[in-house]
């Protein structure tokens, strides 16, 4: 295990090269599962869970072969369709692999994905949508055995409790690609990601309309075919740079980014004092200024993401006020809050809403990544906190995130990888 050690106040200076979106890759690389030829995907960002979805597909009879951001992914036995509990319980996004594997060999076997740090995380509208396409299903020994002789499109509404759901609309629309006749997801989740594995799926000659809307149609076809596609850039990566320029003071310049998806991020971020300059629809500028309070409430796309909260978070945890950030996605997703305030945040957070009264520094502390994004907030507020920092389990971090203290340093930041 490794760990980050940092010392702070250090500000950022230079330009820093956006990967590609870890959240559209891994259910991309899912969607090779629908076909028997070879898919080729380009901008895949080095990161582990990248690692864990090739081990995944790789159980479920693929070759992959991933060599300068570039995976290849070739079939070699088209008979294997389970997803066992060593690889589901490292990572939740292997569900993405029951649409694809229902759709092509009527049938998958998932180890059901149990809670995390970030709340209960349940599955039912995943499983809801299968039911609906025709799906039998059976929850026994912690898996979850799915059977479908033909897959039957079906018009239904996805909508739950807490907005609509990214993987379950995908899983979805993955199904219903091989599906008879026509699906209509209704109450789909809107995210860039849902758009970007929608347009490789047409590219394997699926046919769907609507994605980026709450209206989602797919007219099942045959069979689909090999593709080549390039993954659009990671908008939490890029969000998390801007609150790294802002607690810094610093200035970097981020490059491959793409500005249409960050409307929100880029508003949410200037109200809380960092300065963003677009200069192309692919490149911008974040600057550090005065940080300000700001009252955000985290929502589905387009609004502004729960997984760039713990970042915000850290952010105004050194305004010059007090911010309220309220999370309506998982309303328990605030264990970085304890570990802010050992580094000298003042944040109190009651039921689902934290409120963050400014301080004028924080300082460095011991601390624990609980989970992935709680991870990169708890970095955020180490480069700002006066003193060494070391923040401990850091493969939540090595997750989602490629080479983030590579690229950090390469701008000016004072932070090691050391063995924990
Ligand atoms: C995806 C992202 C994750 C992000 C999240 C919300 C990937 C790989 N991960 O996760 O980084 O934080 O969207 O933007 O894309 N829910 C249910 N039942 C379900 C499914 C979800 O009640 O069957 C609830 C969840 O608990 C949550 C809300 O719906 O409250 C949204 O979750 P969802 O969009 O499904 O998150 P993921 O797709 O798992």
């Amino acid at each position: 295990m490794y760990k980050y050690i940092i010392h702070g106040q250090k500000k950022l200076k230079g330009e820093v090269v956006i990967s590609g979106s870890k959240n559209a890759s891994l259910p991309i690389m899912a969607a090779s599962l629908l076909t028997k030829e070879e898919v080729i995907l380009q901008n895949i960002p080095d990161l582990m869970d990248i690692q864990t979805m090739r081990q995944l597909l790789e159980m479920l009879g693929k070759k992959t072969v991933f060599e300068n951001n570039t995976l290849s992914i070739k079939e070699i036995d088209p008979s294997l369709y389970e997803a066992p509990y060593d690889i589901v319980r490292k990572m939740r996004a292997s569900i993405a692999v029951m649409g694809p594997l229902l759709a092509r060999k009527g049938q998958a076997k998932i180890s059901f994905p149990g809670g995390c740090a970030i709340g209960p995380r349940p599955i039912d509208i995943h499983l809801r949508g299968m039911k609906a396409l025709g799906t039998d299903l059976l929850i026994e020994h912690g898996y979850i055995w799915a059977q479908a002789k033909e897959l039957t499109g079906k018009q239904m509404d996805l909508m739950g409790n807490f907005g609509p759901s990214v993987l379950a609309t995908e899983n979805v629309m993955m199904a219903a690609t091989l599906a008879k006749g026509i699906t209509i997801i209704e109450g789909a989740a809107r995210e860039p990601e849902i758009s970007d594995l929608a347009d490789c799926l047409i590219s394997m000659g699926a046919k769907i309309k609507g994605s980026g809307t709450s209206i989602i149609e797919i007219e099942g076809v045959k069979e689909l075919g090999g593709t080549s596609h390039t993954i659009i850039p990671d908008r939490i990566e890029t969000g998390t740079f801007m609150a790294a320029a802002g607690t810094t003071g610093g200035e970097i310049l981020l490059k491959k980014v793409n500005i249409l998806h960050m409307e929100e991020v880029i508003e949410g971020f200037s109200k809380a004092g960092v300065e963003i300059e677009i200069l192309s629809q692919d490149s911008l500028v974040a600057r550090g200024k005065n940080i300000r309070p700001v009252e955000i409430e985290t929502h589905p796309y387009p609004f502004f993401p729960t997984d760039l909260q713990a970042q915000l978070m850290a952010l105004v945890s050194i305004s010059d006020g007090t911010s309220v950030i309220s999370e309506k996605i998982f309303p328990d997703r605030f264990m970085h809050a304890a570990e802010l305030n050992r580094m000298g945040a003042d944040i109190k957070v009651d039921g689902a809403t934290a409120l963050i009264k400014g301080v004028k520094n924080l300082s460095g502390a011991a601390v624990m990544a609980s989970d992935l994004r709680a991870g990169a907030g708890l970095v955020v507020g180490a480069l700002a906190a006066r003193g060494k920092s070391e923040i401990l389990r850091i493969y939540h971090i090595d997750r989602g995130y490629e080479k983030l203290d590579e690229k950090l340093r390469k701008i000016g930041a004072d932070i090691e990888r050391v063995p924990q």
